[in-house]
């Protein structure tokens, strides 16, 4: 089973950093294909919690080569932050290895995310202004700098000019903001030159040549299905594919080498930033979800909108990502209640849907249509077993399972490494 998938099947943050560490120790890399520091993953080890943006969770792995694919936005100056914070706590982080490839976040990115935000005023997305979609735009635009370009001072000279003649207009005419000066960005890349020379790789061909030699490679998502640029809630989603299939394109593995996707999804649902979210509650059970989920963001520590799970979307992540292994996370949140919700199709103005509706406005307007689950009252953070489980907590992963279209084969129970009941390997 060499090469697994690893994404988030709702709106981010459903513990993929912790089904990553699970796993960390039974693989020999791990692969970090999209997205970049608007990531946040925490991961509790024994009494260390560690909180990751950039670098992939799998860095807390000893022996694990922690990898940073060509489909990644990299802001260097965070990258060194995180490493010098992990080698200050005694990890090892010489393993890291960045293509290429690989497009950089530079100073202008930050800003232009910042200020368009400011300008969409109601409209606005929310953002973690990290700079993230306007790196990716430029990548698409064919004006972005790549890790290699860091390499040659006159074509990154040249690359940072292109990029700053149209952007400084924007910034000054459009945004009142002040221009940025080349050399102010030019110099600041150069200055990580020699540290970043060393971790940069030709990743596609090692990850390749590793998969051809056996060893286990798990690539592991940022953001989720329904933030990805194609398949999420278009607007209000990121700017890189967070789905299975940005797994190839962002690391330079070819989709018929993918053995297994592994789905993280939460026995409730989370939303950080705007954009709908059908099963969102404004009332105490919403308060409820987010004060037991501590569901408060790692990287922005905005609140995060709560509400109950969705099978719809669930089963829309399933079939976007071919997903064939569920991690059912923070079963133990849903303790005390006393009744659960469940969505299980969507009333769109008097019409019923059972699937995700393509249509947005559709979507905006969908009223959920809920089947309700008896709660359980005992504490399930020590369970090991699904046997162990209260038979309220075993009904409802079972009901969850049949409409989600996938097996559930991981049970989370607490934040701990160790807290998680499992059902099927996850990777044999
Ligand atoms: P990610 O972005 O998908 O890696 O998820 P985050 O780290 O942003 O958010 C998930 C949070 O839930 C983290 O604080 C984890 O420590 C925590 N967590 C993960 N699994 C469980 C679980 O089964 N139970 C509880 N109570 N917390 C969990
Ligand atoms: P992890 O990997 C939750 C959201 C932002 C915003 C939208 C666009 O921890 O699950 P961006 O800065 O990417 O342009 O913001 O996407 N967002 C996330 N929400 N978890 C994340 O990552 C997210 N990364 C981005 O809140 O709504
Ligand atoms: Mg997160």
């Amino acid at each position: 089973m060499p090469a697994i998938v690893l994404i988030g099947a709702q709106w981010g943050d459903e513990g993929k950093g912790k089904a990553t560490d699970l796993l960390g120790s039974r693989v020999d890399y791990v692969v970090k294909f999209n997205g970049g520091n608007n990531a946040g993953h925490t991961v509790v080890i024994g009494d260390e919690k560690y909180a990751l943006h950039l670098l992939p969770s799998g860095i807390l792995t000893p022996g694990v080569t922690p990898v940073i694919a060509n489909g990644v936005v990299v802001d260097i100056e965070v990258l060194f932050h995180e490493l010098e914070a992990l080698l200050a706590r005694g990890l090892d982080v010489s393993k890291l290895l960045i293509s290429a490839n690989a497009h950089v976040i530079t100073q202008y990115h930050r800003t232009i995310d910042k200020v368009t935000e400011r300008f969409l005023g109601s409209r606005q997305i929310g953002t973690t202004g990290r700079g993230i979609g306007p790196a990716y735009a430029d990548k698409i635009n064919r004006v972005g700098i790549r890790i290699q370009d860091i390499f040659d001072e006159n074509i990154l000279r040249q690359k940072v000019e292109g990029a700053l003649d149209q952007k400084n207009h924007l910034l000054v005419k459009i945004y009142n903001r002040r221009a940025i000066a080349v050399n102010e960005v030019v110099d600041d890349l150069l200055s990580y030159a020699d540290r970043l020379r060393p971790m940069v790789a030709d990743t596609g061909l090692i990850l390749n040549q590793a998969l051809d030699a056996g060893k286990t490679v798990l690539f592991e998502g940022g953001q989720a299905t329904m933030l990805d640029v194609d398949h999420g809630t278009y607007p209000f989603v990121t700017s890189s594919n967070a789905t299975s299939g940005g797994a190839a394109t962002g690391s330079g593995v070819a989709p018929n080498r993918f053995d297994r996707v592994i789905g993280i999804v939460k026995a409730y649902t989370t939303r950080v930033g705007a954009g709908p979210f059908p099963t969102e509650l404004f009332d105490q059970w919403g308060e409820f979800l987010r004060a037991n989920g501590f569901e408060f963001g790692t990287t922005t520590g905005r609140p995060r909108r709560c509400g109950w799970y969705d099978a719809p979307i669930a089963r829309y992540a399933a079939r976007i990502n071919g997903i064939t292994d569920f991690v059912l996370t923070k079963l133990d949140v849903l303790t005390g209640l006393e009744k659960i919700q469940v969505c299980v199709a969507y009333d769109v103005d008097g019409q019923r849907f059972d699937e995700v509706p393509v249509n947005q406005t559709d979507f905006h307007h969908a009223v959920p249509i809920y089947q309700e689950f008896p709660g359980w009252s005992e504490d399930i953070t020590g369970v090991t077993s699904f046997d162990e489980l209260p038979r309220n907590a075993r009904d409802y992963v079972l009901a969850v399972e049949a409409m989600s279209g996938s097996r559930i084969s991981a049970i989370g129970v607490g934040p701990g490494r160790d807290a998680i009941v499992v059902r099927h390997d996850l990777l044999g």
